[in-house]
């Protein structure tokens, strides 16, 4: 059994990793949140245990569990961020230091290397202007590394502090060398889930337009029909964290991999939508705040070094994931027609 810690267990990634975990078993699940877990998400997990990752106590109370690998999911994202800085840099940053630290004690305590995956985001990349995005097409993990956005700048600098932890930590102490944390991180594009909706983020109008089509209701979408950034069903983001975590560690070139799978324009979504509900109601008002931190984001990502080093290949195109992924799940979700 590899028993696995899970922060953020509620969210919209947590879901769908608890029930990953549940379908290919030999996994200890203890799950954290800062709200209550709902019945289905507690139901999947070993231990349950409600707390908030910025609360040292509480962080330090995890250290009971012999902990293989950590999944830190939890975080504010990109618009939540935006309206309560302070709280997400306490959450993002200050949260995943002291999550790290205990990592390090449980490794320490076991003699073990733990294993610390962690979600990052294409809200690393700042890119100055339009043209400059449009022009840069497809980016790798090296360009464009100045966020505009507090999420943006916590995860880069979160990206860097954990290989920090795994390579180089006290390196003047005595207990320089000793290896007790493998960071691995995936810079996720947005992700869109047919079971669940997300809250707070920047990306978030893609799902929302999905949803709220197959609820039935109207959308203004809060970014031009121009607007290009990728996305990835959950499906794919899960299985990318998953394949990340069992790949062997000579085969990692990085720490810190771009992942990619479609990267449509906000209108190429409206008219996949409409294609399946025909009468949904789409329309635009961009907000100019919201607009202008996704303009900063890539158009799309390289993620060839995820491909030759540990095999990532999403299983959903933009077509698969509405045919095969979207529709027919979402629809068992609402009722609807599909
Ligand atoms: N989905 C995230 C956000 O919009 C991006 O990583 O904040």
């Amino acid at each position: 059994m590899t028993t696995v810690l899970v922060t953020g267990a509620g969210g919209e990634i947590g879901h769908s990793l608890l029930e990953a975990f549940r379908h290919r078993g030999g996994y200890t699940v203890v799950a954290m949140d800062v709200r209550p877990l709902d019945g289905h998400v507690a139901a999947m997990a070993d231990v349950v245990l409600q707390g908030d990752i910025s609360d040292e106590t509480f962080v330090r109370a995890l250290e009971q569990y012999d902990i293989d690998e950590v999944y830190h999911l939890a975080a504010l994202l990109s618009t939540s961020a935006e309206k309560n800085p302070e709280l997400a840099h306490k959450v993002n940053v200050n949260g995943t230091m002291q999550l790290l630290m205990a990592a390090r004690r449980i490794a320490l305590r076991r003699d073990t290397v733990v294993k610390f995956l962690f979600p990052s985001t294409i809200a690393v990349y700042g890119i100055p202007t339009l043209a400059q995005k449009q022009s840069a097409g497809t980016v790798h993990e090296d360009q464009f590394l100045t966020p505009t956005t507090m999420y943006g700048v916590n995860k880069v600098y979160c990206e860097q502090l954990g290989g920090y932890m795994s390579d180089h930590f006290g390196q003047l102490t005595e207990d320089a060398g000793r290896k007790t944390i493998d960071f691995r991180a995936v810079r996720f594009p947005g992700l869109i889930s047919a079971t669940t909706v997300p809250s707070g983020g920047t990306s978030d109008y893609a799902p929302e337009m999905i949803h709220a089509a197959a609820k039935g209701v109207p959308y203004a979408c809060f970014v031009r029909p121009d607007t290009q950034i990728p996305f990835m069903t959950m499906p794919d983001g899960v299985q990318a964290l998953l394949q990340l975590a069992a790949a062997p560690a000579e085969a990692l070139t990085r720490r810190v991999y771009n992942v990619g799978a479609f990267a449509p324009t906000a209108e190429e979504i409206a008219v996949r939508v409409r294609q399946s509900f025909p009468t949904a109601e789409i329309t635009y008002a961009p907000h100019p705040k919201r607009q202008g931190i996704v303009d900063t984001w890539c158009a799309n990502v390289d993620d060839s070094a995820a491909r030759t080093d540990w095999g990532w290949s999403p299983a959903y195109s933009f077509e698969r994931a509405f045919a095969e992924y979207l529709i027919p799940t979402i629809g068992k979700v609402y009722g609807g027609s599909e």
